[in-house]
C-alpha cells in the first residue's frame, strides 16, 4: 500500500476541518439541500453548482453582493459562470424587463426589438453577419454543429479534450454518456500537431470543427493564437467549418476573441451575459451560410423555438450590450481583470506557493500547480484537494467563485473588492503555505 506524503496527511486534515466549519457556518443551507434531495436527485437540477459537502443557498443578490440562507455575505467573483456581467438588478435590466412587463409577453408573433438587437450583434462581433436565435448556449451549439452537417454533408465534428459546449457537448475528463449522438474526433487542446494526426484519417468526413478561444469549464485555458489559426487553416483545407463557441469569451473584448486573435470562424455560438441575464443562445456567422435558415426559401432549414425572441430577453440584452456593456466598457473591465489576474500572481510567486491564475480578462482560474497550462491535461495535474480547502477558505471570507476554481467579474465590482479578494488569497497563502510541502 502506498504511504501519503506526509503534506498531504496534513492537507486533508486541513479540509476535514475546513469543511467541518463551513457546515456550523450553514445549518440553514444544509436544511434546504435536505429538502431539495426530496424532490431533485442529489437536491440538483444543474450540475455545474453543486458542491460537496453540500451547497449554498443564495436568497438576495445587490450590486456584486450575494447574501445566503443563513446571512452571510460576499462579493460576488463568480457572476453566474460569466452570464451576471452586469451585476444583480442592474437599474438599466431592470427598467427593460419593466418595459417589457409593461406592454405585455409572449405574443406568438415578432417584436420590434428583436431586429435590433441582432443587428447590435452582428455589428458588435465581427464574423457574424446574420444571428439566430435560441434559449441556451447549449442549443446555439447544437443548431450550429447540426447545420454544418446539413450544409457539408458530413457526419464529424472535431472537439478537444476539456471543451464543454453546453449539457449534450460535455468533454471534461472522461467525457459524458449523454452527449449528443453525433460522430465526435477528439483532439488534444493547443497541440495541432496532434489534432492533424486525429484528423488526417478522416478529412473527407469532417463537418465541423467546434472549439472555445479559451477553455472557460476546464479551467480559463487561453488557445494559443497558431492553434486557432492552424484550425483555420485546417477548416479551409477540409472544407469543414469552424465554429467558435463564444458563449463564455465573447465578453473578453468588444468583439470575443475572435476580434482579438484576428481569426474569423464560419459560425460563432453566443450565450450568458449577450442576453442581459436571461435565458439567451445564439448562433450566427457568414450570410451564405446563415440564409440556408431564410424561411422564405424552399428548402429552408426548420429552426423554431418558442421563446427564442422572447420580449424580456431582448429587451435586456440589447441595453445590455448597446448601453451597459460598451466597447469601452468591455475594454475596460478586461484591464480590470488583467490586473488583478497579475496582482494574484504576483502574490503567490512572492509566497513561493506551486500556484498560479490563469485566464484572460475578466475570467480567471485558479490552479494548485506552478507548471504551464495549455490543455486540460496539464490542468488536471494540479493538487485538487488544496484548491477544495482554497474554496472554503475563501468562502469563509466571504469571497463567492466556484468550487472548481474560476472567478468571473462583473462590472458592478469596485477596487476595493478586487482588494478585498487580494486580501483573502494573501491570508490563504500565509495560513496554508506549509500544505505546498
Ligand atoms: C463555452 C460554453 N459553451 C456553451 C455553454 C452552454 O451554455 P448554456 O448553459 O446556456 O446552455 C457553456 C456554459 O457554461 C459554455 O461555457
Amino acid at each position: 500500500m502506498n504511504t501519503p506524503h506526509p503534506a498531504n496527511i496534513d492537507i486533508r486534515a486541513a479540509l476535514a476541518e475546513a469543511e467541518e466549519r463551513y457546515r456550523e457556518r450553514n445549518p440553514l443551507s444544509l436544511a434546504q439541500h435536505r429538502e431539495a434531495c426530496t424532490a431533485m436527485p442529489g437536491g440538483n437540477t444543474r450540475s455545474a453548482i453543486h458542491v460537496d459537502p453540500f451547497p449554498l443557498t443564495i436568497v438576495r443578490g445587490e450590486g456584486a453582493r450575494l447574501w445566503d440562507l443563513d446571512g452571510h455575505e460576499y462579493v460576488d467573483f463568480l457572476s453566474e459562470f460569466t452570464a451576471g456581467i452586469y451585476g444583480h438588478s442592474h437599474p438599466a435590466i431592470r427598467s427593460a424587463i419593466q418595459g417589457a412587463l409593461d406592454e405585455g409577453l409572449n405574443f406568438g408573433a415578432r417584436n420590434t426589438i428583436e431586429a435590433r438587437f441582432a443587428a447590435a450583434i452582428c455589428e458588435r462581433f465581427p464574423s457574424i453577419e446574420l444571428v439566430r436565435f435560441t434559449n441556451s448556449g447549449t442549443e446555439a451549439n447544437l443548431m450550429a454543429v447540426s447545420a454544418a452537417r446539413a450544409i457539408t454533408g458530413r457526419p464529424k465534428i472535431l472537439v478537444f479534450t476539456g471543451g464543454y459546449h453546453g449539457g449534450v457537448f460535455y468533454f471534461r475528463g472522461h467525457g459524458s454518456p449523454l452527449n449528443a449522438p453525433f460522430e465526435f474526433l477528439l483532439g488534444r487542446y493547443n497541440d495541432f500537431a496532434a489534432v492533424e494526426t486525429v484528423v488526417r484519417p478522416h478529412r473527407e468526413a469532417l463537418a465541423a470543427i467546434l472549439v472555445e478561444p479559451m477553455q472557460g469549464t476546464t479551467g480559463c485555458i487561453p488557445a494559443e493564437r497558431s492553434f486557432l489559426t492552424g484550425l483555420r487553416a485546417l477548416a479551409n483545407e477540409t472544407g469543414a467549418l469552424l465554429i467558435f463557441d463564444e458563449v463564455m469569451t465573447s465578453r473578453l473584448a468588444p468583439g470575443g476573441l475572435q476580434e482579438v486573435h484576428g481569426v474569423l470562424p464560419d459560425l460563432t455560438t453566443l450565450g450568458k451575459y449577450v442576453g442581459g441575464g436571461m435565458s439567451f443562445g445564439a448562433f450566427g456567422g457568414r450570410a451564405d451560410l446563415m440564409e440556408r435558415f431564410d424561411p422564405r426559401r424552399p428548402d429552408a432549414f426548420q429552426h423554431a423555438g418558442t421563446f427564442n425572441n422572447n420580449v424580456l430577453t431582448m429587451r435586456a440584452g440589447l441595453v445590455g450590450l448597446t448601453q451597459i456593456y460598451t466597447p469601452e466598457r468591455a475594454s475596460a473591465l478586461n484591464a480590470s481583470g488583467d490586473d488583478l489576474r497579475g496582482r494574484l500572481n504576483d502574490l503567490v510567486r512572492r509566497h513561493g506557493l506551486a500556484m498560479r491564475f490563469t485566464g484572460l480578462g475578466s475570467m480567471l482560474a485558479v490552479h494548485m500547480t506552478d507548471a504551464a497550462i495549455g490543455c486540460q491535461e496539464d490542468a488536471e495535474k494540479g493538487n485538487a484537494e488544496l484548491r477544495d480547502l482554497f474554496y472554503f477558505d475563501l468562502i469563509g471570507r466571504g469571497i463567492w467563485f466556484a468550487k472548481r476554481g474560476m472567478f468571473a467579474m462583473s462590472t458592478a465590482l469596485g477596487e476595493d473588492d478586487a482588494d478585498k479578494l487580494v486580501e483573502a488569497v494573501e491570508e490563504f497563502a500565509q495560513t496554508r503555505a506549509r500544505l505546498f510541502g
